[in-house]
């Protein structure tokens, strides 16, 4: 036991289920985890998934980096170390939603399969949807939504991912999605039908 853990005495036994909550939300809870690079899409893609659902009439959350990197995790950086802290906040968090009932839609770019592996190892394998968003530097650079890969070309950002931080490609996403050769529309149908069928109890 942790030092820190001594005098704590977690009550999860007594706690109101997963399961009641589920049942009341009609639906099942779960992490549609979306990573890729920076402008590979995922911001846009995992917004027009929550809406698409909402209007479905599911309860969701939209967890995305610039947000969270604003609040929760605005006292972390972009070294390995921090990206690291980064993702296991995000998967414990995702996983209260979980056992909330939610679903929590997570756009992160997740860089390395280490980290991927311990958000699965936090959420646990059947709670978790992983979604690779493939795109290339290149176009992620070209289309530049943020202004960032100008800002990397002039030295004003370090550390960015794909540049001077690694991204390494998935070990095995649950569904790849090629953002570089089809449009959102399409992206987006591709996302909502491999998701909708696994999110709904009855
Ligand atoms: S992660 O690597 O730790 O998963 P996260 O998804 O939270 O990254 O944050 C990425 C966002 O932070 C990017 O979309 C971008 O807007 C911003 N950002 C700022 N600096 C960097 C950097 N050095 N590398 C990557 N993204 C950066």
């Amino acid at each position: 036991m942790k030092p820190t853990q001594e005098n704590i005495h977690p009550i999860f036994a007594e706690i109101l289920d997963r399961e009641a909550k589920e049942q009341r939300l009609r639906q099942r809870g779960c992490v549609i985890w979306l990573y890729g690079l920076s402008g590979s899409g995922k911001s846009t893609l995992a917004n027009a998934l929550e809406r698409r659902l909402f209007e479905e009439g599911f309860t969701t959350k939209f967890l995305d980096g610039d947000n969270i990197r604003t609040g929760l995790n605005g006292d972390l950086g972009f070294s390995n170390e921090e990206r690291r802290e980064n993702i296991r906040r995000i998967a414990e968090v995702a996983k209260l939603f979980v056992q909330a009932g939610v679903i929590a839609i997570n756009s992160f770019i997740t860089p390395k399969n280490e980290l991927r592996a311990m958000a699965r190892e936090i959420i646990g394998d059947a709670d978790l949807l992983e979604i690779y968003l493939k795109c290339s530097f290149e176009t992620c650079a070209e289309r530049d939504v943020k202004g960032l890969y100008a800002k990397v070309e002039e030295g004003k950002i370090q550390q960015f991912t794909g540049r001077d931080s690694a991204f390494e490609a998935p070990d095995k996403p649950d569904l790849i999605l090629q953002t570089d050769q089809e449009g959102p529309e399409s992206s987006l149908e591709q996302l909502y039908q491999f998701v909708r069928p696994k999110l709904r109890k009855d």
